[in-house]
């Protein structure tokens, strides 16, 4: 089979969505046509209510549109029962969402294994697995806290670490370093580009320009419809590029003010 037969893995058409009534009624997304092939990492930036996150929760099952088709794997998400629907949101979409709560009487490991029990692997494989991920994130230390013992970014990081244990194959997330100080957003953006490079799809919304050089595609939203669609440079992102970029920036933040004084001018000879 040919690539060209094969079907975008998301697929929008006049995509359409209203909240209220009457005189309250909104248009938040305002005929959205958008066409996501597999394997994309795509950043979506636009103005608070610009209807980022209405997108994403569609995107996501999460939510129903009012008008228009959306095509998941080449299918009408229309025709597919509640039932799978459930079931693709937890086997084929991970979502960091910021709001993502932890369970607050899980400790740190078995919230991060809870999805893998799903998937009818032994206890010990899923604790395995989701040590894995959380050294990944530097909280292996942490594994056996309880949510409340950790801080706003380890917490944030632990939910981050739970979307990704299962290894989904598009990964919807919304301002997923939001909370975080610059070095843990890179640790964070580093675990999605290693994620996109085994082929996922990764649907992004960030404020933050600069996390959008990790996407092949930066889309920006204004008033509920796409404003500007750009496709990246392809950029080869090896993880030691990775590491030079997290150096190079550790360097910034710590740089010491240059103390040496200057050497003295001699007198000509
Ligand atoms: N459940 C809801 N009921 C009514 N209106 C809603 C609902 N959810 C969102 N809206 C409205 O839809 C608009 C788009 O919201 P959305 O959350 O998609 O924006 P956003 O682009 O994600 O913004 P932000 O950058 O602030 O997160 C907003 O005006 C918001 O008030
Ligand atoms: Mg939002």
């Amino acid at each position: 089979m040919s690539a060209a037969t094969t079907p975008p893995v998301i697929a929008l058409k006049g995509l359409k969505k209203r909240y209220g009534m009457g005189d309250a009624e909104q248009t938040v997304l305002d005929g959205i046509d958008l066409k996501i092939e597999r394997g994309e990492f795509i950043a979506i930036m636009g103005p608070s209510g610009c209807g980022k996150t209405s997108l994403l929760n569609i995107l996501g099952l999460l939510d129903h549109a009012d008008d228009g088709d959306y095509l998941l794997d080449g299918r009408s998400v229309d025709t597919i029962s509640n039932g799978r629907r459930a079931r693709i949101r937890s086997e084929q979409i991970g979502f960091v969402f910021q709001s993502f709560n932890l369970i607050p009487r899980l400790n740190v490991i078995d919230n991060v294994a809870l999805p893998l029990t799903y998937k009818g692997i032994s206890k010990t494989k899923r604790l395995l697995e989701a040590s894995k991920i959380l050294s990944t994130f530097h909280l292996s230390e942490r594994e056996y806290y309880m949510p409340w013992q950790l801080s706003g970014g380890q917490s944030q990081r632990v939910a981050i670490a739970r979307a990704l244990v299962n290894d989904p194959s598009i990964i919807l997330a919304d301002e997923p370093t939001g909370n975080l100080d610059s070095r843990s957003s890179h640790v964070i953006m580093e675990e999605l580009s290693d994620i996109h490079q085994r082929g996922n799809t990764i649907i992004m919304v960030t404020h933050n320009p600069n996390l959008t050089s990790y996407a092949s595609r930066v889309i920006t939203m204004l008033d509920g419809k796409i404003a500007t669609d750009t496709k990246a440079p392809r950029q080869k992102r090896s993880k030691s590029a990775l590491k030079r970029r997290l150096d190079a920036q550790r360097k910034t933040v710590k740089k010491p003010k240059k103390t040496t004084p200057k050497k003295s001018k001699k007198g000509a000879k």
